[in-house]
């Protein structure tokens, strides 16, 4: 507990200083700097070589700090209420006032924000007088982190601090929901869709939009650099073979994300489970079909894109 006091404190100073610092949430580790300082978001795009058309989410501790900066309405409240904080990113409209950076929005009158759950960061958040924007803490496209070794092993000595918080509880990004017009589903995540619907009482869609670009929507994505072959069910000699359910004879090849279809488990263990088999360097990965069944869909979802060339 001193430690991590010390190590919030070191954080601030640096981002008070408008360095990035990376920081531990429930879903990924994320890259993050003041919100509203251009020179200290820049750097965020600079570091992960993103393109600046690619809006960044905005971290609050508080909803009285989120007024500052952007329009909310009942259904913002609604989900807040049962979600927050959590893995659930909104997008809404941002309040003229606002002082987010033009770099965080690339000029959209929306933004998204989110309300971490991670003790260490949600402290971090309250002891700052600015929000803090992050993306995920690694490489455009690559694999997002889950550890403060992960986030080393995107940047090396790049970035000056990585707040330590441990594993990632959930492993994969956040819900993207949008409710700037009629509530829609922007990037699915661990938050079941048949839940956000029952809380406004309206069916709500997964928009594949083209128009709003969300990244995670862009096609390759999320990627671990090798080759991905969904719904195998054996192992070519080259590959390493990912599975969800425990095989009788024991391979070296083999990696499992859950040993029981537990799919909640698979999705902490995904990306940790693609980066260790990129770095054991093999050539290729087969993966066994996973239910498209609840956070299955989002594991096929971000399977997808990774498999992508
Ligand atoms: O779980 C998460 O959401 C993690 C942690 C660190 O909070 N963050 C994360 O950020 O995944 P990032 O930048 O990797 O993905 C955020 C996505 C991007 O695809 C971006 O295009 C989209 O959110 N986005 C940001 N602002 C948006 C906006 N105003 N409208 C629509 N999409 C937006
Ligand atoms: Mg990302």
């Amino acid at each position: 507990m001193k430690k991590d006091l010390s190590n919030i404190k070191k954080a601030k100073y640096l981002l008070n200083k408008n360095h990035c610092v990376a920081i531990p949430t429930e879903t990924v580790y994320g890259l993050a700097a003041n919100a509203y300082s251009s020179k200290a978001t820049l750097r965020i795009f600079k570091l992960k070589k993103r393109p600046k058309t690619n809006p960044l989410i905005v971290h609050y501790s508080k909803m009285q700090d989120l007024e500052r900066d952007c329009e909310i309405n009942n259904n913002f409240k609604k989900l807040y209420s049962k979600f927050c904080p959590g893995p659930l990113t909104f997008v809404l409209k941002l309040k003229r006032k606002s002082k987010i950076s033009r770099n965080v929005t690339n000029g959209k009158r929306t933004l998204a924000v989110r309300f971490p759950k991670n003790l260490i960061t949600k402290n971090l958040l309250s002891s700052l007088d600015y929000p803090l924007a992050a993306p995920s803490a690694n490489i455009y496209t690559q694999l997002s982190p889950i550890s403060k070794r992960d986030v080393k092993e995107e940047f090396g000595k790049k970035i000056k601090f990585i707040l330590d918080g441990g594993s990632s509880e959930i492993g994969l990004e956040s819900t993207i929901i949008s409710l700037v017009n009629n509530p829609k589903i922007l990037r699915l995540g661990s938050i079941d869709v048949k839940k956000i619907s029952k809380i406004l009482k309206k069916k709500i869609k997964y928009s594949k939009s083209k128009k709003i670009s969300v990244p995670g929507q862009s096609k390759f994505h999320y990627s671990p650099g090798i080759p991905i072959r969904l719904n195998a069910s054996n192992r070519f000699l080259d590959e390493a073979l990912i599975l969800i359910k425990k095989r009788k004879n024991f391979d070296r090849d083999y990696f499992y994300l859950t040993k029981n279809q537990n799919l909640k488990e698979a999705g902490r263990k995904l990306y940790k489970t693609l980066r260790r088999i990129k770095n054991l360097k093999y050539k290729k990965i087969a993966i066994e079909k996973i239910p498209n069944i609840g956070i299955g869909q989002t594991i096929n979802d971000r399977l997808k894109r990774a498999s992508k060339r």
